[in-house]
């Protein structure tokens, strides 16, 4: 899994790379908790994940010397503000808003801190600056589409460098170590886990990996990504009532594409009852079979987010985006007639 993990996404030789416990989320806490506290922090947040990133840092870690560079749903922060002496922790792609990083120019090739990057709906989906990134973390069941259950952990020589010089001045559970007596644990790197891993898991992701080498592997992943994408990026572009909740198109997630109805009928509606009607659209979406889960997520603005991932075929978007017009024109004709 490791081995074949490191091939398809192109980390580099030098980087280390572990199957750790409970998926992105353990992967992401496993390095919070392993590796801040030696320097001030930068937390950027403009969705969900980013906020509960900030929120473990700031009121878990309780860490004095951070701050929480943030931006609405549909925009980013302001990159240029982002200090690069402390350590920085980001997602590069805003799954909840459908924004993300447009590229990895804005992150300092030399830097003093540490990049600490969740790329979970990212990895394979979009190329990674990996020289700019010191931990990225993923899971197996977003681009890849394994199943769920097992957290993969990224690691630049510069993280293991802080791992053996730093020690953190909380406890960490065992589930969390990635040293043991102050050197780094480098069984984890070689497919040793912390605790028992799912075969099935494991078996599953394997087969994820086949598949995507049987395509093309990475540059055809991201091939695939690119052309699912610009099927929906076409249909919003000519369709007047919808539009990609991300501000500025260079910020669009091509994975996770999240969408606002803009015309004047919905506008109109209060917040309850565009919330009522988005979720309207969903669920007669649904109800025919043609689209399920296309709900925008729960703290997010009312909305639809369609999963445009690699394993997505193309040909099923073509289908989808004439079925949205007619659920735009039915909820529109009910909730006009009110
Ligand atoms: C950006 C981002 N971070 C973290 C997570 C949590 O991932 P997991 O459920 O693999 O822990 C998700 C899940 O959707 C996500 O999209």
């Amino acid at each position: 899994m490791i081995a074949r993990s490191r091939s398809l996404a192109e980390i580099p030789d030098d980087y280390i790379l572990g199957i750790v416990p409970a998926s992105d989320t353990g992967a992401v806490e496993m390095a919070l908790w392993s590796l801040l506290g030696a320097r001030g922090v930068d937390v950027l947040v403009w969705e969900s994940f980013g906020k509960g990133w900030a929120t473990d840092v700031l009121t878990q870690l309780k860490l004095a010397d951070v701050r929480v560079l943030d931006a609405d749903y549909g925009d980013l922060p302001d990159l240029t503000q982002v200090d690069f002496s402390r350590d920085v922790v980001f997602t590069w792609n805003g799954t909840t808003s459908g924004v993300r990083v447009p590229d990895g120019d804005w992150i300092a090739a030399s830097r003093a801190g540490l990049t600490i990057c969740d790329a979970t709906s990212a990895i394979f989906g979009i190329e990674m600056p990996w020289d700019k990134l010191d931990v990225v973390t993923y899971s197996w069941q977003k681009v890849l589409g394994g199943e769920g259950a097992h957290g993969m952990l990224v690691l630049s020589p510069r993280v293991v460098e802080r791992l053996e010089e730093h020690t953190p001045a909380w406890p960490l559970p065992k589930i969390f170590r990635l040293t043991k007596g102050g050197k780094l644990d480098a069984e984890i790197f070689k497919g040793q886990t912390i605790n028992t891993p799912s075969m099935l898991a494991v078996e599953d992701a394997l087969d994820s990996l086949a598949w995507a080498g049987s395509v093309g592997g990475g540059p055809a992943l991201r091939g695939r990504v690119a052309g699912n994408f610009a099927v929906i990026e076409e249909w919003v572009e000519r369709t007047p009532w919808v539009d990609f909740l991300a501000s500025d198109k260079r910020t669009r997630s091509p994975t996770s594409v999240c969408l606002k109805v803009v015309d004047g009928w919905f506008a109109a509606l209060d917040a309850d009852r565009q919330a009522g009607a988005a979720k309207r659209m969903v669920a007669i979406l649904e109800e025919e079979g043609v689209a399920f889960d296309v709900g925008s997520y729960r703290s997010a603005p009312p909305g639809l987010r369609i999963w445009a991932g690699a394993t997505v075929e193309r040909e099923d978007l073509v289908r989808l985006v004439p079925w949205l017009d007619w659920a735009h024109g039915r909820v529109k004709n009910e909730f006009a007639e009110v």
